[in-house]
């Protein structure tokens, strides 16, 4: 198995590439032009290092000649004042150079596993608790939009050329260097602070025709320091929640959706395997840092929460890690 594995600096992708280097896999890793993670793969002297931007039609063309395997992490995530257009072109139009790359190679590819994401499923209003894989796909904002456009365009590319895909779509994604910056004051403070940005949030049916949040997060806070275990409620104490992904559960979903027989032309959600509530994952912060704990009650519920069953029956995806799990492998914030 010769494996190309884009975005492969990334959260995701330096772990994927540990994982398929541990599995014996030949590894072709896709980074950006002058990457500054580029050292993340220095780890694994014996795999293949290929330039190429999603933009970069020629340059992509030679990363896919003589691979049997495709991972497509790369992407454009959210982040604050990116160009609408990017989160088309590179999430939308970059996946169609690369399957374009993957047909102008002319080997025969075996696999073709697309990254997709919780963020298709519109994340603000989600149109259903838990979400299985046939809840509607009505994004309205533009990363859940390219993403969703990028899976179209590989279930229409694998039509037209007969090639073997699997569509993995995960919940937030947390890494254990990551992770002791959730479920704090200072998060939550960042993450209300989007309702400033109107439409332009990728989570605004969730702040919309509400008064503002920061303010009611803040008067209720008091006092406390910026790295006080926070959780939200809604107006009737019970807690938010969301499905949390292990970094480390996303690669052995994606090598099961890379190799398993069945997941062949299928879509599969991919979380722990029960929803993180916002009471859990503060306590969580709270025993682990020694910092106290504060529930603050918002005007509104919110739950983002996947059904993972259709991973567990046919691929036999069991995801080992809990928030907690996250955080015990690091260490103080
Ligand atoms: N992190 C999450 O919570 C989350 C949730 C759902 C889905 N996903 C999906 O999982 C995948 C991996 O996410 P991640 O968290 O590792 O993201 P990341 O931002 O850590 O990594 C993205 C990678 O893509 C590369 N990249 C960006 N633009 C590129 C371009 N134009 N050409 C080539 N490479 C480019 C970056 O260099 C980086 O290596 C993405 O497809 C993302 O949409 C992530």
């Amino acid at each position: 198995m010769r494996v190309l594995v884009t975005g492969a600096t990334g959260r995701v992708g330096a772990n994927m590439v540990r994982r398929l280097v541990t599995a014996g896999a030949d590894v072709k890793a896709m980074v950006l032009p002058g990457d500054p993670l580029r050292s993340k793969l220095s780890p694994f002297p014996d795999i293949e290092i290929v330039e190429a931007d999603l933009g970069d039609q020629p340059a992509i063309d030679a990363a896919c000649k003589n691979v049997t395997h495709v991972v497509h992490l790369a992407a454009q995530l959210i982040r604050g004042d990116t160009p609408v257009d990017r989160f088309y072109d590179v999430n939308a139009f970059g996946t169609l150079r690369l399957l374009e790359g993957v047909v102008h190679a002319g080997g025969p590819i075996e696999r073709f596993v697309l990254a997709s994401s919780d963020g298709t499923y519109r994340p603000g209003a989600p149109p259903a608790v838990p979400l299985t894989e046939d809840a509607p796909q009505e994004p309205a904002d533009y990363y859940g939009t390219g993403k969703l456009l990028g899976e179209l365009i590989l279930r229409n590319h694998a039509a037209q050329y007969d090639i073997p895909f699997s569509i993995t779509r995960f919940a937030t994604v947390v890494s254990p260097e990551e992770a002791g910056d959730m479920f704090r004051l200072g998060f939550w403070r960042r993450v209300l602070s989007w309702q400033a940005l109107g439409k332009d949030c990728h989570i605004w049916q969730l702040f919309d025709g509400q008064p503002n949040l920061l303010k009611i997060l803040d008067a209720q806070a008091g006092e406390a320091a910026g790295d006080t275990a926070v959780g939200l409620t809604g107006p009737d104490g019970a807690p938010w929640t969301l499905s949390l992904l292990d970094v480390r559960d996303a690669v052995d979903g994606l090598y099961l959706a890379l190799t398993e027989p069945e997941a062949v032309g299928h879509a599969f959600n991919l979380a722990a395997s029960r929803p993180t509530s916002h009471d859990e994952g503060a306590a969580v912060i709270a025993d682990a840092y020694g910092v106290p704990k504060l529930m603050i009650e918002m005007p509104m519920a919110h739950h983002l929460e996947l059904d993972i069953r259709r991973a567990r029956t046919m691929l036999g995806f069991e995801p080992r890690c809990e928030f907690r799990d996250a955080i015990s492998e690091f260490g103080p914030w």
